[in-house]
């Protein structure tokens, strides 16, 4: 008889493990766990434990991830390795699945390896990536990024408006400050590297389909704007006298707005701009606005789309600067381009969703992934499950134990034919 996905992961023990991740949060704004606060380092300590009890060698690689290590069945196979990883950092008052699922999908796969007592040709390393999410320094995907040998000597240098180092930060929680200036050095040894992740759109569910298998990932560009005018008193600085900068600022993010649609339409091509953050200083009701810092965050399946959205936002902010008496500079501050996910993995993760009788479809993704880094460094695809509504960066982001299952299966499956070297043209 041909098994079904219950037979390679526990929809209950997911629950159980969802829900306690989920109890790692900011008491009054749930679900927040930001990369190296007390809740993050809690929940990283109870992964740690997680991970030795699933029989798992764990340390802390130079990046800050947190790694579990799997041995491989022998010595001379002991060189090859296989990643399956995600995150469980979160966006303020985010949800509980961007990122858990992923954690808890992999170590499902071990629990199903260690059952049915299967040793495989390759090590595998479950991997809870450090610090996924756009994070105060203006960058995500630290680990990922640390792990590809891209996290540069600027960027750990960076400090937040409290003080706090970016280096410093990774220190703390067991990583080095260094940059790492080339990818790990064992990065010709990995075969694959596996994620599961929440659709966080809707065609999966809209489809009733039980699995996306990821094509590609956009490109990601990250602005800092500064906009500088002259604070002064509301009540004495006359209307022509000011340069008010967050007047100015409110243009420009009416302009990328505009501009982001005109551009999205004019190539029908996925491209989606958003200023989602914005600090005033000095953010008084009785002063007027002296300087705005935002973040301005692109992505673009096309990079023709990004550079024909910056020449004219850039034209445009000349205009505002003229009008508004301000100053306005851009600085980019991460880019990272399309990433394409490996063609025989993903012929691979198709097959095994066959093989378990789960419906799959081929999607590109919206959101940003570790695995955008690790496909520069090796094979890199991710299975995609549907989430209600195809709500995420929410509370009400929801995805049920039994998707998560379905997902891990497919990935249990993938593996075992990647360990035998079975066919898999479909
Ligand atoms: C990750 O959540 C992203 O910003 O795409
Ligand atoms: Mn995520
Ligand atoms: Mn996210």
């Amino acid at each position: 008889m041909k098994k079904d996905f219950t037979y390679y992961s526990d929809p209950q023990r997911i629950q159980r493990a969802v829900k306690t991740l989920a109890s790692f949060t900011e008491a009054d704004r749930p679900f927040t766990r930001l990369v190296f606060s007390p809740e993050f380092k809690q929940a990283r300590q109870w992964l740690e434990f997680e991970f030795r009890k699933a029989g798992l060698d764990c340390h802390v690689d130079k990046g800050g991830n947190l790694i579990g290590l799997r041995q491989a069945a022998d010595d001379a196979s002991e060189q090859k390795k296989v990643i399956i990883g995600s995150h469980i950092d979160t966006v303020s008052a985010g949800g509980q699945f961007d990122g858990v699922a992923g954690i808890v999908a992999a170590l499902e796969v071990i629990h199903f390896l260690n059952q049915q007592n299967i040793s495989l040709p390759f090590s595998i390393e479950i991997v809870d990536f450090l610090g996924e999410e756009l994070n105060v320094w203006g960058l995500s995907c630290l680990g990922s990024r640390h792990m590809a040998g891209l996290l540069t000597d600027e960027m750990l240098s960076r400090t937040d408006q409290e003080g706090r180092q970016l280096g410093l930060e990774i220190e703390s929680i067991g990583g080095k400050r260094q940059p790492p200036r080339k990818p790990r050095q064992d990065a010709d040894k990995i075969v694959a590297c596996l994620e599961l992740h929440i659709e966080q759109a809707d065609r999966l569910e809209t489809n009733q389909t039980d699995i996306g298998v990821v094509t590609d990932i956009p490109g990601i560009s990250r602005y800092a704007i500064k906009v500088m005018g002259r604070a002064g008193h509301s009540g004495t600085t006359r209307m022509p006298d000011r340069q008010d900068a967050l007047v100015a600022a409110s243009e420009v993010i009416t302009t990328a707005q505009d501009t982001g649609i005109a551009i999205a339409e004019q190539d029908n091509k996925h491209f989606v701009a958003t200023i989602g953050r914005i600090d005033v200083y000095p953010n008084g009701a009785a002063t007027v606005p002296g300087e705005v810092n935002m973040v301005l965050d692109l992505r673009a399946s096309h990079e023709h789309s990004r550079d024909e959205f910056l020449k004219q936002l850039q034209t445009r902010c000349m205009l505002i600067s003229k009008n508004r008496s301000c100053k306005i500079e851009m600085e980019l501050i991460s880019n990272a381009s399309v990433a394409v996910m490996d063609n025989e993995l993903r012929q691979r993760l198709s097959h095994a969703a066959n093989s378990l009788n789960l419906s799959h479809i081929d999607l590109s993704s919206g959101a940003g992934h570790d695995m955008v880094h690790l496909s520069r460094i090796a094979p890199a695809a991710m299975v995609f499950i549907p989430c209600k509504d195809g709500l995420s960066h929410c509370p009400e982001e929801l995805a049920t134990p039994e998707a998560i299952a379905k997902g891990s299966a497919v990935l249990a499956r993938t593996i075992l034919a990647l360990a035998s070297n079975e066919p898999y043209n479909e």
